[in-house]
Formats: C-alpha cells, sequence, structure tokens
C-alpha cells in the first residue's frame, strides 16, 4: 500500500462502549480506561451497527454495551448490535442497571460472553476483559448426553452426611429439591432404612411445613431460643413427621430475624443433628446470613439452584465475590440448573455452556421443568414420588439421591 492507513495513524481502537449515553455510565469509563488507557473509542446505539458492519472495526476484541431502564424500549436495536458484534467476530460484554428479568432473559439469549451489573463491581470488568482474552477451550470430546453427573462428597463422613440447597435467587427450586431428595432419601432400600432430617433455615417465610402440610409448632421456636439447653432429647422432640419416614424441623410460627441464631447455635443445630440421622438434609434461605458459613463448611455437599436467568448469575457471580474475599469454600458449592432447556435444545446447551463459563463454575447438575404438577404437590403438601412419580423433575431427583446415597455407602465402606 501507497498511501497511509488512516486507521493506522491513530492509536488502535481495541474495544468501544455502547450506550444511550456513556456519561450515564462513568464507572464505565473509569474501568475502559484502567484496563485500556486511551485504545478505546465510544458509540451511540444509533452508530454503533453501521460501525461495527465496517471491516476495521473486526480489529476490536470487543464492545461493552450499557444499557438501563430507560432502553428497555431499544432491546431489538441492542440485540442488533450484538449479531452484527459476534458477526464480526468482536465479543460483546453486557452492562446493564434496573433491567427487568424478562428483558435480561431475552438479552442473554442473544449471545453477549459476559454480562455485568451496573454500578460495576471492583475489577469486574478487567477481569471479564481476561475472560475474553483466554483462549477458548479445547472443545469436548461429545459423551452421550448424561443429565447427572456424579457429585463428589467432599469429605468423609463419620455420622451424617450434611446435604445443604441454597437458592441463587428466590423461586429457584430449593425447597422443592431440599424436600424432595430428603423424601427420596428416606425411601432408600437398605438394611436398615435411611433415616432423615430435613432442617428448614429459613426462620422467616420458610415453606417447608407448607410443601408437606406440616404444622408449625411453638416448640421450634422453643428449641431455636436456647440452643444452648439443646440435647438430642428436645432436638428430637421439636421434629415433626411426615408419613413416619421423614423427620422436619420446620420453620418457627412467628417469624425470626435471620440472626437470630449464632454461628455457635447453627454449628450445634447440624451436629445434633448429625449425631441422630443419616442425612441432614438443609434448606437454606436465598440470603446470605452470618451462619450460612457454618453450613457451608459442615456440609459434605452444597447445591446452589441456579436459573438461566440474570438474577442467579448475578447473585452467583455476588456469591463467588464474597466467599473468595473471605476465603471460604466457593469450590465446594455444586450448581444445579433447574427449569433447564430440553438436551435437543441446542441454543438452550450453547446457553448454559456460556453461562457457567462466564460465572467461572461447573453446571453438575441438570433439573429439567416439571410442569404443574410440581407446583400441584406443594399445593397438596406432597413429595413428588407420592402424587407424580413419573414427572421428569421427579426422576431426576431420585437419581441425584440415589447416586448421593451410592457414594455414602462407598465412602463410609472405605472409612
Ligand atoms: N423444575 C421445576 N419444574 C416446575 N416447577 C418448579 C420446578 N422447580 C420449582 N418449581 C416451582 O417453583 C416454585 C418455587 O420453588 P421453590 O422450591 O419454593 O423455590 P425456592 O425455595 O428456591 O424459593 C414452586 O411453586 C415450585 O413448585
Ligand atoms: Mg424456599
Amino acid at each position: 500500500m501507497t498511501s497511509a492507513d488512516p486507521i493506522a495513524q491513530s492509536p488502535q481502537i481495541l474495544a468501544c462502549t455502547i450506550s444511550r449515553d456513556v456519561e450515564n455510565f462513568d464507572l464505565l469509563i473509569e474501568d475502559m480506561e484502567n484496563v485500556l488507557g486511551e485504545a478505546w473509542g465510544d458509540l451511540s446505539l444509533q452508530e454503533a451497527s453501521e460501525f461495527l458492519s465496517q471491516p476495521e472495526a473486526s480489529a476490536m476484541e470487543f464492545v461493552a454495551i450499557a444499557m438501563d431502564e430507560s432502553d428497555e424500549d431499544q432491546i431489538p436495536q441492542i440485540e442488533a448490535i450484538i449479531h452484527t458484534a459476534r458477526d464480526a467476530g468482536i465479543k460483546v460484554i453486557l452492562i446493564t442497571e434496573n433491567v427487568s428479568a424478562n428483558q435480561l432473559h431475552q438479552l442473554l439469549r442473544s449471545g453477549a460472553e459476559e454480562f455485568l451489573p451496573y454500578p460495576l463491581p471492583e475489577g469486574e470488568l478487567a477481569s471479564a476483559v481476561e475472560r475474553l482474552r483466554a483462549p477458548a477451550p479445547a472443545p469436548e470430546p461429545q459423551e452421550a448426553p448424561a443429565r447427572t453427573k456424579k457429585i463428589a462428597p467432599s469429605r468423609v463422613n463419620t455420622d451424617g452426611v450434611v446435604l445443604a440447597v441454597q437458592g441463587m435467587a428466590g423461586g429457584t427450586g430449593a425447597t422443592t429439591m431440599a424436600v424432595n431428595l430428603a423424601w427420596e432419601l428416606a425411601n432408600m432400600k437398605g438394611d436398615t432404612g435411611t433415616r432423615v432430617a430435613l432442617l428448614d433455615m429459613n426462620h422467616q417465610f420458610g415453606s417447608v411445613g407448607t410443601y408437606l402440610d406440616l404444622p408449625r409448632r411453638d416448640a421450634v421456636h422453643e428449641l431455636l431460643s436456647d440452643i444452648e439447653a439443646m440435647d438430642d432429647e428436645a432436638f428430637c422432640a421439636s421434629l415433626v413427621q411426615f408419613e413416619d419416614k421423614l423427620n422436619v424441623l420446620t420453620a418457627p410460627p412467628d417469624i425470626l430475624p435471620m440472626d437470630y441464631l449464632s454461628q455457635g447455635d447453627v454449628a450445634a443445630l447440624i451436629e445434633t443433628a448429625r449425631h441422630n440421622f443419616d442425612y441432614v438434609v438443609v434448606d437454606m434461605p436465598s440470603v446470605i446470613t452470618q451462619w450460612t458459613d457454618v453450613v457451608l463448611n459442615s456440609a459434605h455437599v452444597y447445591l446452589a439452584m441456579i436459573e438461566l436467568e440474570m438474577r442467579s448469575a448475578q447473585n452467583t457471580l455476588r456469591l463467588k465475590r464474597v466467599l473468595q474475599a473471605e476465603d471460604l469454600p466457593f469450590d465446594k458449592i455444586r450448581f444445579i440448573l433447574n427449569r433447564a432447556p430440553k438436551f435437543t435444545d441446542l441454543t438452550g446447551r450453547s446457553r448454559i455452556k456460556r453461562l457457567a463459563e462466564s460465572l467461572g463454575i461447573s453446571i453438575d447438575v441438570q433439573m429439567p421443568d416439571g410442569g404443574k404438577p410440581v407446583l400441584q404437590a406443594c399445593d397438596h403438601g406432597q413429595p413428588l414420588a407420592e402424587s407424580a412419580a413419573k414427572n421428569p423433575l421427579r426422576k431426576e431427583i431420585a437419581k441425584l439421591a440415589a447416586q448421593l446415597h451410592e457414594l455414602n455407602q462407598t465412602t463410609s465402606e472405605a472409612a
């Protein structure tokens, strides 16, 4: 080429912000400067698609699209921008503030590589860019689709096995999982049968009692208000039985503050339950409490329910940050994707893959949508096995229970 290339004269632009007005996202401006110095530009929503379809744009690494609730009517335009960027081989980081779950869901499908909340958490843009720059992992060998992979217990048990379930957002199916997992375990065939306790640790709006149609008893309040005085007998006396097989510590009749129990109280409660039962299934509140780490540390398996949507994704990121900042074992958490797309749904599968990658987690187990019968089972106060035994969700939970049980048998024989 004889004539000077006009692009080469200006500093190489590696990235662009795209928004209605970038001044509304001043933390993003700051972060872009930290990550890229001057090698970035800014485009309005109107300019973006045209610019990105020019050949020179494809030299860019990524675009950061920022939007808030006032851009909700621009979603089709934003989706078009994402598609144009991806066609040009440019990665997309989506940054959102106060955008409704529905809209986010729609955007999540459009193929952005990373999604971040605004205001941007410290260092989050830098780590997202780092992830984008990491070489793509070698393609995984195609295996036969196995919905349920093995979950290894994280330590050898002596007393009962503690299985905790927490939803990464409200309504992600934590209680449904806890109740049905506990029921499946209680029905495991064995020489002696398995003794299972189910503890509802949501002392405010716990719904285990509702899902199993059990009364909320004052005895629970009494137990929780003086854990120091608790012995095996007092603990067992405050449990109610579901069909003589499952022992349940329901939530107390009145709402208690989430910090009603101290760390020591919760540790004592779990230890006592472990002495008395083979399995202790703990239904955790979806909020983080001062004793969440006690349960996390004592659990053999800590299940986190997520869904393919923004709230789960963002809360998982937040949880990851908190746990890692406090040196708590984030890696112990096994993620379960609830209401997972079907295996034949290829776009669904790639969305799952992207979600896992962008959160830096592996999604070990997927649970299908069980439809109306799941809600009906809750309303009738029955586990799925009793009211809808053939339901696909029930089948997967039964499989998971069987695996956990089998692993537990092998590890306790080996111990
Ligand atoms: N896989 C599923 N298929 C169909 N309905 C489900 C599924 N998982 C949960 N639900 C329903 O979603 C609602 C919320 O579930 P729940 O277990 O109470 O969530 P959480 O305890 O996380 O708030 C309930 O009505 C439940 O019946
Ligand atoms: Mg719940």
